[in-house]
């Protein structure tokens, strides 16, 4: 069985002003009325072959996590003092599982519109990862996107579906990003990985013995209450913060990939939300009390007042409480320099 491992850690900006400090993106419902995280949940059920779920999320954001879980019951939540990235979050999860697991570490800030083609790939990932290889989620790239990582594609694992991943890269400058969309040879990271617990635990010791060891410490002077795990707080603080990709990923040898056509998103700004939500033929997207009238390429979120558009195109407004967010899809990606978005 595999066991799905989702990450909820981070906050974002650029999801002003929905997305705030005390409600970050997972806890939002920004796709229908269940929220990214739930939907994580979600897409790991039993029937499909995955195992009781374990979280990793900081003290900040345990109410949220408690609130919107499915199966509070089944579900182990470790419980960080404070984030230190996520090789330290991952390892976590890891010390508190058997060697011979195979941990399926999910974001849970994605959005994947195909469910069917999720669970296939993980079937998939999760053999490979069975048989020792560190296993990425490759997504095709469609734009030069500094944000992710890239996985060159390597030789065609035989009776698998997987490949090897001639090389790492996380986020590449855009110069080398662009070479990488052109060569046509690269993926995009998906930030999804299928890793057997005990060859995780053994590259991370490879590569980084100083994540390893303080995770190690912290977690063996932590403590359970009822199904919460607390590491050692003051331990735990002193683990380096680095994330999985630079500190395991980019290093091993055992790094391979499984392509994954799932309408996946990261829902990076109100753009991306935009193309992931259902339009109408206008391309027109609307979550909330709002009325359109000749619009096309118009997204309106509104948690209360009702907003009215007419004749406009290429636009997204979002209100929220009290604050009012109106750009273009361009803007869009630079919200997190308004000051609202800043001084949250
Ligand atoms: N529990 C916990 N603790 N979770 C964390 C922490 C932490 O300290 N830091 C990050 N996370 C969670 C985030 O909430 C998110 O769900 C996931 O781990 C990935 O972290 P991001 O901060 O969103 O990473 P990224 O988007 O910059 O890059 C990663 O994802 C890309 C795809 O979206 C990398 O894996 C890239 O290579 C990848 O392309
Ligand atoms: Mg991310």
């Amino acid at each position: 069985q595999t066991v799905p491992v989702v990450l909820c850690g981070g906050s974002g900006t650029r999801l002003w002003p929905r997305s705030r400090k005390q409600m970050p993106k997972p806890f939002l419902p920004l796709i229908g009325d269940t929220t990214l995280f739930t939907a994580t949940v979600l897409r790991c059920e039993p029937s499909a072959g995955f195992g009781d779920p374990v979280i990793v999320t900081g003290e900040a954001h345990l109410a949220h996590v408690e609130a919107q879980l499915p199966d509070r019951d089944r579900t182990r939540i470790i419980v960080e003092p404070a984030g230190r990235n996520t090789a330290a979050a991952i390892a976590l999860a890891a010390l508190v599982l058997d060697p011979d697991d195979v941990m399926l570490v999910c974001p849970s800030d994605h959005h994947i519109g195909d469910v069917a083609a999720f669970q296939a790939a993980a079937t998939e990932a999760a053999a490979l990862a069975a048989d020792g290889w560190l296993v990425s989620f490759g997504i095709s790239p469609t734009a030069p996107e500094t944000g992710f990582g890239y996985l060159k594609q390597g030789e065609a694992i035989s009776g698998t579906g997987g490949r090897r991943v001639g090389r790492f890269v996380e986020k590449p400058d855009l110069a080398r990003a662009m070479e990488f969309l052109a060569s046509g040879e690269y993926a995009w990271n998906g930030g999804i990985f299928a890793f057997r617990v005990g060859t995780f635990l053994e590259e991370l010791g490879r590569y980084r013995p100083d994540i390893f060891d303080a995770v190690r410490l912290a977690v063996e002077q932590g403590h359970w209450d009822d199904m919460r795990f607390h590491p050692d707080a003051q331990v735990f603080n002193t683990v380096p913060s680095v994330s999985v990709d630079y500190a395991v990923m980019e290093n091993t040898e055992r790094a391979a990939m499984v392509p994954a056509v799932m309408a996946w998103s990261d829902i990076g700004n109100w753009q991306a939300l935009h193309e992931a939500l259902e339009c109408d033929d206008s391309g027109n997207a609307v979550n909330g009390p709002a009325e359109l009238v000749d619009c096309s390429n118009v997204m309106v979120m509104s948690d209360g007042p009702r907003v009215s558009v007419v004749g406009a195109s290429n636009l997204i407004v979002v209100v929220d409480g009290n604050e009012v967010l109106v750009c273009t899809p361009e803007g869009a990606q630079t919200v997190g320099k308004l000051s609202g978005a800043a001084n949250q």
